[in-house]
């Protein structure tokens, strides 16, 4: 069953939401080798405390952390580790925020220095194909026509787009109903409505889309080695249009 929001609970999503994307901007401005994403775990665990959010994925099914931190070829669900980043690396952060009650739902990948033209790619085009995806979300289209957009756009761009991990709608709890593939055929899927709430949060490889899952259960990673980033938008759909409620 696919809850549908009120306008005064997007209102509240969208607060957490902004919430969200200054502790993005934050992370952005902290990001250069050397500094671990430890440091960044606990940057934002204090940065949420003292604007008196919370982190939801802390607990959540047993994780741990209040942020997932994926390097390089970790597809994600990262833990935050000790280990200095280097220069050239990719990280993709995600977190949840709670505020007053409301989640926002947010990840993005950072270069760490100075990176590759190949990675530069990488990340330009799995966030345009995240921007690809929004155009779809309007009433009356379905969801299925926000996965054909992303994976038409990836795959004549030479990358692959993961099929294990997929969108969400997202309120109450961070994982709801509908599903939201970043892959798949147009027209499919139910109509995008008025009241819903959901994520788009392509993941994106240079190399095959498989995965494999790490000893810990929880990470994921490319198959292949290749690299994989990520770029995630909390949408709400109104009546007179969207809202991206995680916009930095
Ligand atoms: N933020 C993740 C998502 O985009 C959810 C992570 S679940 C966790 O769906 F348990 F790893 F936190
Ligand atoms: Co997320």
């Amino acid at each position: 069953m696919i809850v549908l929001k009120s306008p005064r609970e997007i209102e509240k999503m969208h607060e957490a939401g902004k919430v969200l994307a200054e502790c993005h901007k934050e992370i952005a401005m902290r990001i250069k080798p050397g500094i671990t994403t430890w440091e960044i775990e606990e940057f934002v665990d204090a940065y949420l405390k003292k604007i008196g959010a919370t982190p939801e994925q802390k607990g959540y099914r047993g994780y741990e952390y209040a942020t997932c931190a994926s390097i390089n070829d970790e597809i994600c669900h990262g833990f935050p580790r000790r280990e200095p980043l280097k220069s050239g690396d990719i990280v993709t952060i995600d977190m949840v925020v709670n505020y007053n009650g409301a989640l926002a739902d947010s990840a993005w990948t950072y270069g760490v220095g100075e990176v590759s033209e190949k990675v530069s790619t990488l990340l330009d085009v799995t966030k345009e194909s995240l921007y690809k995806g929004i155009e779809q979300v309007k009433i009356g289209n379905r969801i299925g026509d926000i996965g054909y957009a992303i994976q038409q756009f990836v795959e004549e761009k030479g990358f692959s787009v993961v099929r294990e991990f997929i969108g969400h709608g997202i309120g109450a709890s961070i994982h709801e109903k509908p599903d939201v593939p970043h892959f798949g055929l147009p027209h499919k899927g139910p109509r995008i409505k008025e009241g819903m709430v959901f994520t788009i949060e392509p993941m994106v490889n240079t190399g095959m889309h498989h995965m494999k899952m790490d000893q810990n259960g929880w990470t994921a990673r490319t198959v292949d080695g290749g690299l994989s980033a990520q770029y995630e938008h909390t949408i709400a759909v109104g009546k007179d249009g969207i809202t991206i409620l995680t916009e930095q």
